[in-house]
């Protein structure tokens, strides 16, 4: 039977992994075996076989015993095991959330309602390292592969509008914090009906100024707010977050000639849910019509929303998204620009297909593969 290790599964990502395959039944036909960095010998999760103590994930002898790992510990972890993992001869497959090993040669960037060509050739040529995508490019391609399968985009640009969930948890926290501090410093004011908006505002802008919310992990006020930058700077004034949207959207689909991919990623106030504005430019002119059947009909969770204002407010948001595997797609148009200029906009949920999804998919796959 094969042995498959979990590492990171209690943190967020991993939390969301586990619930999804449980939700799936996907704990048959394996040994499950769960690691810790932090609690060696600590009671582990019971996911239908009995609980065992959890093994050490730094110990690479544990380690190379297992036939998969799959992990969602971060690339600290990954940078810090894998290779060591590799030297001493392991021959196991890697299924690994984190960004480290997306971009080598001898990784698969895994998504597969819209890769799963690239998967099965990687495994046919004995391609062994796995590794889930940015969530802002997953989620761009699970809304637009019906446009990339086609062979129909010249070009890209995507603004994006991308959730606290995206920076980790302690962010979540602190968001909810910062609304939490200006709501209670903005009570008396709400209260009283002859406040005005901008009395309030006044306010609001003075908490969001004055240096009292808490900002340990954003830097700044969040909430009420928003950040136009997400990850270090790169090269050309970009951020590495908007350098992965060329990268990584070329290496998912192996691109024989590069699709240019480029915008500027922006941290907003949502909580799990990215969200991005498209603007591309197509190849050639295609009726509008002939776009949203193919947008439609490219996999079974991608959403076309008619371009009217009731359902965009109440099924193109983070709100109506949040949790779920729908990633709904709407307000598409052509622009003004010319008939081959499209524009449309986007919201998936950030830890589903944007983190966990594609793991748990891979997993299957890989069973599949190997049994
Ligand atoms: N880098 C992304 C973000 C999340 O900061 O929102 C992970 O892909």
């Amino acid at each position: 039977m094969l042995k498959i290790g979990f590492i990171g599964w209690r943190g967020m990502v991993g939390s969301v992994l586990m619930e999804r395959m449980r939700q799936e039944r996907d704990f048959h036909g394996f040994e499950p075996l769960f690691f810790t960095t932090s609690s060696v010998g600590a009671g582990g999760p019971d996911v239908g076989q009995g609980a065992a103590p959890l093994k050490d994930a730094h110990d690479i002898g544990s380690l190379s015993k297992l036939d998969v790992i799959v992990t969602c510990q971060g690339g600290d972890y990954t940078q810090r095991v894998f290779l060591d993992l590799r030297k001493q001869g392991w021959k196991g497959y890697w299924i690994d959330a984190a960004s480290t090993l997306r971009m080598e040669k001898e990784s698969i960037i895994i998504l597969d309602p819209v890769n799963r060509y690239v998967i099965d050739a990687g495994l046919k040529s004995g391609i062994r390292n796995y590794v889930g995508g940015n969530c802002t490019v997953s989620l761009m391609l699970m809304a637009l592969a019906g446009l990339f399968a086609n062979n129909l985009v010249e070009w890209l640009s995507s603004m994006t509008y991308q959730a606290a969930s995206g920076a980790g948890a302690n962010n979540m926290r602190e968001l909810v914090a910062q609304m939490a501090a200006l709501g209670k410093a903005s009570g008396k004011l709400l209260e009283n009906p002859s406040s005005t908006a901008l009395e309030i505002d006044r306010l609001i802008t003075g908490e969001l100024r004055g240096g009292r919310l808490p900002t340990e992990y954003f830097g700044v006020p969040l909430a009420a707010s928003l950040i136009p930058w997400i990850d270090r700077a790169v090269e050309m004034g970009q951020t590495r977050e908007e350098w992965k949207g060329y990268a990584e959207t070329n290496k998912i689909l192996d691109t024989k000639d590069p699709i240019p991919v480029d915008g500027i990623c922006v941290r907003v106030s949502s909580m799990r849910c990215h969200s991005q504005a498209f603007t591309i430019k197509l190849k050639k002119d295609v009726p509008l019509d002939e776009i949203t059947d193919m947008i439609h009909s490219a996999n079974e969770w991608v959403k076309v929303v008619p371009n009217d204002k009731e359902s965009t407010i109440h099924e193109l948001t983070p709100a109506a998204i949040s949790g779920t595997l729908t990633v709904p797609i709407g307000r598409i148009r052509k622009m003004l620009l010319g008939p081959q200029y499209l524009t449309a906009f986007s919201c998936g949920d950030q830890l589903l297909w944007g983190a966990a999804e594609p793991l748990r998919r891979m997993l299957r796959i890989l069973i599949e593969h190997l049994g």
